[in-house]
């Protein structure tokens, strides 16, 4: 039984307005003691001839109190519907058993393929926290759009082909030593690559061996190629260790080099279209309509840049996977960018391109900390990460000294504090870190969801042999039992807000309030107490297994775990 729909039904037959009119104008009241739907009889006015406040009164009085609807009340121009909480919370409750770990999944992405490209850092530099935010951002939508029935793939369009490795094998030849390069990759590499750019500074030759060395990359060299598969792979090596921290996979590790014999393609194709001008010896494609720079598709020496290899990984998604989607979660400085080979992607005729999509993210800031790559004093991801667990495991010291598994439970909410404060805010907008909000397991934190989950387990644990399978709930139908019940009832509406705007954080912002609801309940609604008679204390029960299934589909979402006691 849809509540709403039932409402709207019997408002189109008692009045003359059409199920299109009243279901728009159908609304949440502001407040809990008005019912759970509204309907302003203010449009009815002018047919009817007749003040609003009387129409609502009319309007009352031809509703029965029945199986879905408790009564309904007329204030001022309104009318209040108060659903029957017993069979909503039934009904609720019963579907979300049924779903077995799947609530709030849908069928609207059913034959539908979104491609989700996202982290996408850079080999030889440092994994740093705007391929983290990509990475929070991206795998939460992934996870997202697969909960809607979506095929997602997950694309990590790896930054390993460019000029700078040039410089970084001319930098390798001249200092590289493996055996400290092996210890210690990025590091190491990212060293001579510094060292290479001050030593530049007065030996411009420097940056002529670097080009010849590009240029020999490109062109299949054994001995260049060599050296750029080793800088790869030992980046992966580290990159994946960060990604196994964070439980993150992805489908594809196809980056840049992997379109290097796939960009003359779209040069021959913008070409013969005519979309290319000359510009001081350079190829670009014009957009002056569009009041944005031209974007370069060749430059003067020849060489192909950035954007020419999205446009050719565009191309080959289209033809490989045909996608209904391309997402792009890359940080806003690049909107530019996008826009620009967008822009040339459409004016190639291409229709799909429509459906490419930046997501973008802001800045992250961590208080007193540079993050510049630049001068090689940056912050170092994994170090962020080791951070924040270990800050985690010493406040578990502190409050739970006996805990069994403490190293699990530090690294799962250590962790999950990182994801959330990614996810925390509409992804646009910038972010401090702050450890204390962080970590605060009182306040809006990943913490505070996973402390309420265990909180709910533990009372499950303790149930242990209880039956509540069958639980009569109008046994607890309380205002925060109900209150809870509602929020798990609107799951799905929180997944699908989420992936309409490509924002992960309707679902923080929903397993946060889900998790005060909860919290609520069970301390004004007591669950084990010697005093609590079976029948209530089975529906109680029943609302907790349902509430902690949910927290944890919820904070799934975003790529939180959750621990099964702390
Ligand atoms: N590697 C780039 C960086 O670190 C991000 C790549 C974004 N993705 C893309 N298709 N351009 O800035």
């Amino acid at each position: 039984m849809n509540f709403k729909e039932y409402v709207i039904d019997k408002l189109a037959e008692l009045t003359e307005l059409e199920k299109g009119v009243i279901e728009n104008s159908v609304e949440v009241p502001p407040e809990e003691k008005m019912g759970d739907l509204a309907f302003p009889c203010f449009p009815l006015a002018r047919i009817m001839r007749k003040a609003p406040p009387i129409i609502a009164a009319e309007l009352a009085e031809k509703f029965n109190s029945d199986e879905v609807l408790d009564k309904v009340e007329a204030v001022g121009g309104y009318l209040n519907f108060f659903f029957n909480r017993a069979e909503f919370e039934k009904e609720t409750i019963e579907a979300i058993k049924a779903s077995n770990g799947n609530w709030g999944t849908s069928d609207i992405g059913n034959g539908k393929t979104v491609l989700v490209e996202y982290s996408s850092p850079n080999i030889a530099k440092p994994f740093h926290i705007g391929h983290l935010f990509s990475t929070a951002v991206g795998n939460s939508l992934a996870k997202i759009y697969k909960h809607l029935g979506y095929n997602v793939q997950s694309l990590n369009h790896l930054g390993d082909w460019g000029t700078q490795f040039g410089k970084l094998i001319s930098a390798y030849k001249r200092w590289g030593d493996p055996s400290v390069i092996e210890k210690d990759p990025i590091k190491e590499l990212l060293k001579i690559y510094v060292k290479f750019h001050d030593e530049a500074k007065e030996h411009p030759e420097l940056e002529d061996e670097a080009r010849e060395y590009f240029k020999k990359l490109e062109d299949g060299d054994e001995e260049t190629t060599k050296l750029w598969s080793y800088f790869r792979e030992q980046s992966l090596v580290e990159f994946k260790r960060v990604y196994d921290m964070l439980g993150v996979k992805f489908d594809s590790y196809n980056g840049e080099a992997f379109y290097s014999d796939k960009m003359q393609e779209v040069v021959d194709i913008l070409d013969e279209k005519g979309l290319l001008t000359d510009s001081e010896g350079a190829k670009v494609v014009d957009l002056s309509e569009l009041n944005v720079p031209p974007c370069i598709i060749l430059k003067s020496d020849g060489a192909t840049i950035y954007a020419t290899r999205d446009i050719a990984a565009a191309l080959y998604r289209h033809r490989t996977y045909n996608f209904d989607k391309n997402i792009y979660v890359v940080g806003t400085p690049q909107a530019l960018h996008f826009k620009q080979i967008f822009a040339v992607m459409e004016k190639a005729g291409w229709e799909w391109s429509k459906n490419c999509k930046h997501v973008g993210f802001g800045l992250v800031k961590l208080p007193g900390k540079s993050m510049s790559t630049r001068n090689g004093d940056v912050v170092f991801l994994e170090e962020v990460l080791n951070e924040s667990i270990e800050k985690t495991r010493a406040i578990i010291e502190t409050n739970s000294p006996d805990m069994e598994n403490k190293d699990e439970v530090a690294k799962k909410i250590g962790i999950g504090a990182i994801l959330y404060t990614f996810l925390k805010n509409s992804r646009e907008k910038d972010i401090v870190f702050a450890w204390d909000t962080m970590l605060d397991f009182e306040g809006e934190s990943a913490p505070y969801c996973q402390y309420g989950y265990a909180r709910g387990r533990s009372i499950l644990r303790r149930a242990e042999g209880i039956d509540y399978s069958d639980a009569d709930l109008s046994k607890a139908t309380s205002d925060e039992a109900y209150a809870l019940v509602k929020q798990l009832n609107s799951f799905g509406d929180a997944v699908k807000d989420a992936a309409d705007k490509n924002e992960p954080f309707y679902i923080n912002r929903y397993v946060t309030n889900l998790t005060k609801a909860f919290n609520k309940f069970y301390n004004t609604n007591p669950i084990m107490k010697d005093d609590v008679d079976d029948e209530t204390k089975k529906a109680r029960l029943a609302i907790v297994d349902a509430s902690t299934q949910v927290i944890k589909t919820a904070l799934g979402l975003l790529g939180i775990d959750t621990v099964e006691s702390m």
